[in-house]
């Protein structure tokens, strides 16, 4: 197996807040990023696949189409958004680094030949991020932490 890595910036505005949690508590666990306006942070996404190179290309993936596919399915939908307002696949869901890669993941494994995708890294900062790897976690989802106060469906 080759492991190819396409990198991506985007910058996002985010609030981390558990509804059902005092102002404090939330401040206390999220700190900056519970500012009930939420604030922004410039974000890498790490994208990668595995397989074994085309005999004829040399290719695992055209990065040239992981690029576009990146642009059209993700970068397109939370560049210079508030994700927690802005974004159809993130509503009810608290925009972590951890739950932004599931997101970003179950996106991207739809859309890529099947156990092509391999890891999915969503850096927050230079110092921070979170790598998934496609294995079943119950975090995400709606209903379960919300991302704002007044989200649809919450
Ligand atoms: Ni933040």
């Amino acid at each position: 197996m080759v492991y190819v890595t396409r990198r991506a910036t985007f910058c996002a505005a985010h609030r981390l807040y558990n509804p059902q949690w005092s102002d404090e508590r939330n401040e206390e666990i999220f700190g900056k990023c519970a500012n009930p306006n939420g604030h922004g942070h410039n974000y890498v996404l790490e994208v990668t696949v595995a397989g074994v190179p085309d005999p004829e290309t040399g290719y695992v993936m055209d990065l040239k189409r992981l690029a576009q596919l990146l642009e059209e399915e993700i970068l397109s939908k939370v560049d210079h958004k508030h994700l927690n307002y802005d974004v159809d696949f993130l509503h009810g869901i608290n925009p972590t680094v951890e739950n932004l890669a599931i997101a970003f993941w179950r996106i991207l494994e739809a859309k890529l030949p099947r156990g092509m995708l391999y890891a999915v890294r969503v850096y927050e900062s230079e110092n921070n991020y979170a790598e998934y790897r496609g294995e079943p976690v119950p975090v995400v989802g709606r209903n379960r932490l919300y991302a704002g106060v007044a989200l649809e469906g919450s």
